[in-house]
């Protein structure tokens, strides 16, 4: 069996090879490319995936799986091969059944309809014209539940769309997870609201470009990025990319009135790369399947590891609030490090998912929750969502949305297909505090340390236990290997209310 495995992993690295070769063109295309090359960058990168493609379904990996005894039903193949090989095995046939199971007609169907549904998205937003966009909602939803059934028929089309991003993962068991966050937030949200409001207008004086540059490049070192092996552009939305196991890059934007914006983007995306970077399932499986990351959520939880859980901490700014100043210098000049602490942590219900605070956010996660899992069972129209949008934003977030620019027309997701995506976001927070605690275990003094200028120890501890084993795990195993228990949302809450009850005062 060892000649096949060997084969099996040649092939696999074939088509990541292509598939980075891919993502370098889509870096290209959103940090440098001249706007009028557009064109043909489309037709390189439809030619580029294609390719991935092919490089994916070749019938002889197929018959790889088989021979090493890899099934639908046995993913892990054969019982005498080692923990790390069935393990690479499972992570390469759920990927092969993925890739393999769509007729290719329903393929460039699905691929011609989210392409029209995000430029009809595009221009019902700029016109506030949900009616213009529904019929192309209806079509992305028609071919997404065909999609689930051509992938595992016979089960609800929700669970297995979660199932792609959060492997393992089922309506009920975000459902069970869910209710429990959405009740203690809307407590904790109540306690914050009946405290004052805090001023963050410290955070609004103008930083040129450089100066936010400047910063982020110190703060990508303060984290301890490698920046021989990676690198920080400027995008319209930040985003990190893999180009190659020894390449991973991160963009960021600057925002001359508000600079918080890009530092705190920066170490988020500094949080996915690390993740990344990270990953070391052993020499052997180098670039393969298992080198990829466990899931989206567990991404997640390791940009707002960073971002949140340490970058908005006290700790952190009580060793680098003063070189920070220095460096946006006069923007913080004679701002308390305190006050500084309290702006970066001001909680507010607002309308729009990608500006929320960290207690707010996880209740715009649940409330797509709760409209997506109702459109696919179809308990739920696509004409009546605007309306179900607005009930459920007054009852979670109190907030009365009178356009749906800053309601339902304000996430790409749908109009892209990405139906069971958005739990990811939440359930990286809960997964980032989760892990703290563990960490908080194995290093009493994390505070301390992290107050000194010790992240190293911080990045060691996700190393070894998140980073390292890449999908050797699937992410329910991996949270119960690290920390001991499954996912269980109290320690976010736990996280949450310590913390803002010292901010709030409550
Ligand atoms: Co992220």
């Amino acid at each position: 069996m060892r000649k096949e495995l060997e084969r099996l992993v040649e092939l696999d690295r074939e088509r990541k090879l292509v598939a980075h070769i891919g993502a370098l063109l889509g870096w290209d295309q959103e940090t440098g490319m001249p706007p009028k090359a557009v064109d043909e960058r489309s037709e390189q990168l439809a030619l580029v995936e294609s390719l991935a493609h092919e490089k994916s379904v070749r019938p002889e990996m197929g018959e790889l799986l088989e021979k090493l005894g890899s099934t639908t039903e046995n993913p892990g193949g054969d019982a005498s091969l080692l923990p790390v090989e069935r393990a690479y095995l499972r992570a390469l046939r759920r990927s092969w059944d993925r890739d393999t199971k769509l007729p290719s007609d329903l393929v460039a169907e699905f691929a011609r309809a989210t392409s029209l549904g995000q430029a009809a998205w595009v221009q019902a937003k700029k016109n506030d014209d949900f009616a213009s966009f529904a019929p192309h909602l209806q079509k992305v939803l028609d071919l997404i539940k065909r999609e689930a059934a051509c992938l595992s028929p016979g089960k609800p089309a929700y669970d297995v769309l979660l199932d792609l991003y959060e492997p393992g993962s089922t309506e009920l068991s975000i459902r069970t997870v869910f209710s429990r966050l959405r009740r203690d937030l809307v407590a904790i949200l109540a306690k914050i609201g009946s405290r004052p409001k805090i001023d963050d207008s410290i955070l609004r004086e103008t930083v040129g470009e450089a100066r936010q540059r400047a910063a982020s490049d110190w703060l990508m070192d303060v984290l301890g990025y490698d920046r021989l092996r990676g690198r920080l552009d400027v995008s319209a939305h930040p985003f990190t990319t893999t180009l190659g196991v020894d390449d991973v890059r991160i963009t960021t934007r600057y925002i001359p009135g508000f600079f918080p914006s890009s530092l705190f983007s920066t170490m988020h995306e500094t949080g996915h790369a690390l993740y990344e970077l990270g990953i070391a399932p052993g020499a052997e499986f180098r670039g393969t399947e298992l080198a990829e990351a466990a899931s989206m959520a567990v991404h997640e939880s390791q940009s707002r590891f960073w971002e949140n859980v340490i970058g908005r901490g006290e700790p952190f700014w009580k060793r680098n609030f003063t070189h920070l100043a220095e460096l946006v210098s006069p923007a913080l000049d004679g701002v308390r490090r305190e006050d500084f602490v309290r702006s970066i942590n001001k909680v507010e219900p607002s309308f729009i998912r990608t500006e929320a605070d960290e207690v707010t956010y996880g209740l715009h996660i649940v409330l797509r929750f709760e409209l997506e899992s109702d459109l696919i069972a179809g308990r739920l129209a696509v004409r009546d969502v605007p309306e179900a949008w607005r009930a459920k934003a007054k009852d979670l977030l109190g907030l009365d949305v009178r356009d749906d620019v800053r309601g339902c027309l304000q996430d790409v997701h749908w109009s892209a297909g990405l139906f069971g995506y958005f739990p990811s976001y939440a359930l990286g927070n809960l997964y980032a505090a989760q892990f703290a605690d563990a960490m908080r275990k194995d290093i009493p003094d994390l505070d301390e340390r992290v107050a000194m200028g010790d992240n190293a120890s911080v990045l060691e501890w996700l190393r070894e236990r998140v980073h390292a084993p890449g999908s050797f795990w699937l992410p329910g195993e991996l949270v119960e290997k690290v920390t001991g228990s499954p996912l269980d949302p109290a320690h976010f809450i736990d996280y949450l209310d310590r913390k803002y009850s010292q901010i709030y005062g409550f």
